[in-house]
């Protein structure tokens, strides 16, 4: 093992959801692939024997259908549980002395943020700080306030390199497929840009509701859940600068720059929603004014973007589950053929998620004696069965150091100003058909630039662009 690489993995909250429904299965892969040759110490309050832990942990790979039991033995023979309160220096010394000749640990906080202070001090305090790196998981702040004082307190005992800001659509190999799309291929470049781009979209469509995250929703609402980080981060994989490749932290540059241009949004360029039905979940206020929808309208202030709209839509209970992004190329200049051009004949569409495909919209000519043509999708779809879960990317880059798939305090920062403004029930909340597109009042966001790109249902994977086409090899 490199001197760079971890050795050892500390997880503050191992009890908790996020280590049942992400974490265990990630260690379990990176132990099938032998990348997991160090101790796992788990931390939580709870008084669990290590046998609990472990039976807990097998739990959660049966419910994910991945448990051989040689490679969940060896797992388990790595695992170790201190129970103890996060306040009390106690915990710490335990820790420490678990840590034994550890020189690189790597801890995991998944725990409210209002604990960072106290953990990070213990940490320091019992010793065990020292060359360390710690993950911390998001929403990392409520605004930009409250994140500008969580990068304070972790920068009190940490250096900005050993903090890896998690955000899992950092790890989604389709998001990767997008920045490896635009930048390994010489024929986006000339086009990228306000002279060829009318528009971009990003939708991200999610058909369940909230259901048993009532409380949690109430807390956060789908601008804090996923604008402000997962989205604004797609944003600033596609309109970004190139990175140069003599800079290791280039992508993080490039990404903060970019994010830096974007104008904070205006209460007039958003919609927000929330689905009927809501106000009835477990957890949430009979009167309850937060988003479960928004469609939102950006700028990006820069050369390249002028006068490009980025419109983003997200909501919970729409009639599918899809993040697809749609750039659309301006018309050609002028109609050469005597036909009526439907809008949106040239584009590129990335679909990242439920399956992943990019593909480019055309228009062809069909076969006769008029000049009259059709749509036509070409097709660059690549999918690998083997690919890696985000966490489990996430962790293995977090063990190796790798930053640039976590988010840089520069970018969070950017990423809550443009946010800030719309905040707390900043506009009235519309109320939406479940399994509807939204709001009707959505549609004024993107009045006069061809409407809302509906992703369509996965299984017709053929057709996720804007219009029913043909598609070429
Ligand atoms: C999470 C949000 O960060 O991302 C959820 O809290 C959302 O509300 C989820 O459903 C979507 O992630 P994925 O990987 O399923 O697209």
């Amino acid at each position: 093992m490199a001197d760079t690489h971890s050795d050892s993995l500390v997880f503050f909250g191992i009890t908790g959801d996020l280590a049942y429904k992400q974490i265990f299965p990630a260690l379990y892969a990176m132990t099938k692939r032998g990348q997991l040759d160090m101790p796992v110490i788990g931390m939580a309050g709870r008084p669990w024997t290590i046998e609990q832990l472990r039976s807990h942990v097998h739990d959660s790979l049966a419910e994910h259908g991945v448990v051989d039991e040689a490679t969940f033995d060896k797992l388990a023979s790595r695992l170790q549980y201190i129970s103890g309160d996060y306040h009390d220096p106690a915990t710490y010394q335990k820790l420490h002395s678990a840590l034994g000749n550890s020189k690189r640990p790597l801890y995991y906080l998944a725990i409210p943020p209002s604990m960072f202070g106290a953990v990070v001090e213990g940490l320091q305090q019992a010793g065990s700080a020292e060359n360390a790196r710690v993950i911390v998981e998001k929403p990392f702040g409520r605004d930009l306030a409250s994140a500008q004082s969580l990068n304070q307190i972790l920068h009190s005992v940490f250096p900005e390199s050993s903090i890896f800001r998690i955000d899992h659509y950092l790890g989604k190999e389709p998001v990767q497929n997008v920045l490896y799309f635009r930048f390994a291929n010489s024929f986006l470049e000339p086009i990228w840009n306000h002279n060829s781009i009318k528009s971009v979209q990003i939708t991200m469509a999610e058909t369940f509701d909230v259901s048993g995250r009532g409380k949690f929703y109430e807390e956060t609402g789908a601008i804090r859940d996923v604008v402000q980080n997962h989205l604004l981060q797609l944003l600033a994989v596609l309109a970004m600068d190139p990175p140069s490749r003599t800079n290791p932290d280039a992508v993080r540059d490039e990404k903060g720059r970019i994010l830096r241009c974007v104008r904070p949004i205006q209460p007039s360029d958003i919609v927000r929603g929330q689905y009927r039905g809501y106000r009835q979940e477990n957890g949430v206020a009979p009167d309850s004014q937060v988003e479960t929808f928004a469609a939102l309208k950006l700028s990006i202030d820069n050369w390249r973007w002028a006068n490009v709209p980025f419109y983003i839509r997200t909501g919970k209970d729409l009639p599918v589950t899809a993040t697809e992004i749609l750039v659309e190329l301006k018309r050609p200049p002028e109609a050469v053929f005597d036909e009526v051009e439907p809008e949106r004949s040239n584009y590129y569409c990335f679909r990242i998620s439920p399956v992943v495909k990019i593909s480019l919209g055309a228009r062809a000519k069909i076969a006769g004696e008029a000049m009259h043509g059709e749509e036509v999708e070409l097709v660059a779809v690549h999918q690998s069965p083997d690919e890696m879960a985000p966490y489990d990317r996430l962790l293995t880059g977090a063990m190796e150091g790798d930053e640039e798939i976590f988010v840089r305090e520069d970018s969070i920062e950017a990423q809550w100003r443009i946010v800030d403004p719309i905040l707390n029930k900043a506009t009235p909340v519309f109320e939406y058909d479940p399994k509807s597109w939204g709001p009707a009042e959505a549609d004024k966001i993107i009045a006069g630039n061809g409407g809302w790109h509906n992703p369509a249902p996965s299984k017709q994977t053929g057709a996720s662009g804007p219009q029913p086409a043909k598609e070429q090899s």
